[in-house]
């Protein structure tokens, strides 16, 4: 993991549960001075960490501030590759736009860029994604899997898929649900959305931009007026705050599962688990797409994950790209 000398002191202290550790002992084992150690120390306590001293102990961590910075993510990580490099923001335009320049430069695979805050988030159809400071999740990762191009929109089903696995193995008070392709609702309202950009030649992809964004600790007002009735976030939900590290160490565990067995064995347990968890397919809806409208009833998705409406004629009409409402809720 390519965590600095900072997180590494970090991460030693959140492993050791509220436990002292000296100064000494973290020097010998970083290779590092107790002089530079103490100065790391006071760094943290300037972003919120707070340590007190034990007597002939050692150093004790007491308080960790609500933030999702890469040594409390990798806290709780438990992956190959992803989330090994994690690039972490207070503040960002977008983490769409970092992950695009970090591609080109070459970042691994499973590379993750996360902010407390965006203040130009990315949705779908060049929407705005508000993004609220401390909040949220607001993350992409850069995939490098060894696809074709068109094969690039399986992918973001994959990604759909690892969020609400997520959150059903962390979360006990609701069920989340897919709506087409990639929204995640619960109770009928939007908790998390993802943005997939593609970076590629003709004939292979050199990197997928999955952009994650989770509405995680909202309350309602924390969400702009004029989405406080379609919006919802896990707390809302969960009736309580929860971990955002811990949700993102449990998503990248999936999504580098789920992305492996994807390129492994092809789309079919993914499709499968993607039917699982819709709440799109047997609803009737309405497909806004650029050119058209179109109402029927959503049936399946097709292996290159494009939706199947049955039409009231009895045509099967086939949907690329379109924002869908549920009619029948
Ligand atoms: C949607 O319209 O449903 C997709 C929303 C995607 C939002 C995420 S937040 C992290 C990443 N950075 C962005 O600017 N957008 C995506």
């Amino acid at each position: 993991m390519n965590l600095s000398m900072k997180d590494k002191i970090l991460q030693r202290f959140l492993s050791a549960k509220g436990e002292p550790i000296s100064g000494q002992q973290l020097a010998d084992e970083l290779g590092i001075s107790r002089t530079a150690i103490w100065k790391h120390l006071q760094t943290l306590q300037e972003e919120g960490y707070e340590f007190v001293t034990i007597k002939k102990k050692g150093y004790r961590l007491v308080e960790v501030p609500d933030r999702v910075d890469a040594a409390k993510i990798s806290s709780f990580l438990n992956t190959k590759r992803f989330g090994h490099a994690i690039h972490y923001f207070e503040e960002i335009d977008s983490t769409q736009s970092v992950a695009q320049q970090l591609a080109r430069q070459g970042a691994e695979d499973g590379t993750v860029i996360i902010a407390e805050e965006q203040t130009g988030g990315k949705g779908r159809m060049q929407r705005t994604w508000h993004s609220a400071k401390g909040k949220g999740i607001w993350m992409t990762i850069i995939v490098r899997p060894n696809i074709p191009p068109h094969q690039a929109p399986q992918l973001t089903l994959v990604a759909a898929v690892s969020v609400v696995l997520a959150m059903k193995s962390l979360y006990k008070n609701f069920m989340p649900v897919i709506k087409w392709p990639n929204d995640i609702l619960i109770n009928g309202k939007k908790c998390a959305g993802i943005l997939t950009e593609m970076l590629a030649e003709m004939d292979r992809v050199e990197g997928l931009l999955i952009g994650i964004g989770i509405n995680t600790n909202h309350e309602l007002d924390d969400f702009p007026e004029d989405i406080q009735s379609i919006a919802t976030s896990i707390a809302i939900e969960e009736k309580q705050k929860v971990d955002r590290a811990q949700l993102v160490a449990e998503i990248l565990k999936n999504l580098e599962y789920y992305t492996d067995e994807y390129v492994a064995h092809g789309f079919k347990s993914i499709k499968k688990l993607w039917e699982e968890h819709s709440g799109t397919i047997g609803k009737r809806i309405k497909a806004t797409t650029i050119r058209e409208i179109i109402e029927g009833q959503a049936v399946g998705i097709t292996d290159e994950g494009v939706l199947e409406i049955l039409l009231d004629d009895g045509q099967v009409k086939k949907v690329y790209s379109a924002d869908i409402e549920i009619q029948n809720e």
